[in-house]
């Protein structure tokens, strides 16, 4: 199992979620912009900082980190052994750099939904000139936003069911890039280590789960990654 958060995309150059946001944003903290009050409140300002984002994310590329969790993937299944991924990213480099078994935890900045009905929609919310007003959804007219879960929100229950299940029963648990700031994404790798499994951290800081964690590599994830998957391949 593999845990992660947004320090593994740091090296990609998108900005950690507790990092200061900059520039025009910098007056706003994502807790203010990324929740279903914000955005019945003030939607197009919601909407305009998501396309800020969506430009920045367009720009990152998937870093040896990403690269070094498909090796590590190929390497399971050739060895017969469960993979499976879970992301509380939303900036898609894992599915971008080839990674298959993955988990949205928390959506996809790159896919849109209807705020009211949930229907998904194939509109890209980057291209929306919102000057020409917020973009509606064609079932039901309600308001469209992107597919993330916001402060406040419930997970994707199929995804939540499959992160609990599969982290009950692993047997080493990778962790990566995260603060474990946030519930229930915080307690799988605990639930791995009171079923017996092993984890282990890659962060250059601790985390709220360092003190309960079995091994840390307080290194960027772009240096220990691949060092650590090549000496799983060597065996
Ligand atoms: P945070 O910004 O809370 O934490 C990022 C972590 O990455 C920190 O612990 C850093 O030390 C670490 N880090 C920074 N650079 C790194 C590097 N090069 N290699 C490895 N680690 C590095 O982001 P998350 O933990 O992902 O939820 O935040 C979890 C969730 O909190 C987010 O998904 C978001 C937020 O509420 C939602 O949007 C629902």
């Amino acid at each position: 199992m593999v845990l992660t958060g947004a320090g593994i995309s740091a090296e990609s150059g998108v900005p950690t979620f507790r990092e200061a946001q900059e520039g025009l944003w910098a007056k706003y903290s994502p807790e203010e912009l990324a929740s279903p009050k914000a955005f019945q409140q003030h939607p197009e300002i919601v909407l305009r900082w998501y396309q800020w984002r969506i430009s920045l994310i367009s720009q990152a590329r998937p870093n040896p980190a990403h690269q070094a969790l498909v090796q590590l993937e190929d390497l399971c299944i050739r060895e017969g052994k469960r993979f499976l991924l879970i992301t509380q990213n939303v900036d898609n480099l894992h599915q971008a750099a080839g990674s298959q078994q993955i988990v949205e935890l928390h959506g996809n900045i790159f896919r849109t939904r209807c705020h009211h009905c949930g229907t998904r929609q194939e509109r890209n919310l980057a291209a929306v000139d919102l000057e020409e007003g917020i973009p509606h959804c064609q079932q039901c007219q309600g308001l469209l936003r992107p597919d993330v879960v916001w402060f406040g929100e419930t997970l994707p229950a199929a995804a939540l069911n499959t992160a609990w299940e599969q982290s009950a029963n692993s047997d080493f648990y990778l962790v990566v890039g995260t603060s474990a700031a946030v519930e229930p994404a915080a307690s799988f790798p605990i639930l791995a280590l009171e079923n017996g499994g092993t984890v282990l951290e890659i962060n250059p800081n601790s985390s709220n789960l360092s003190p309960r964690i079995s091994y840390r590599l307080p290194h960027p994830a772009g240096a220990a990654l691949p060092a650590l998957v090549q000496a799983l391949q060597q065996g």
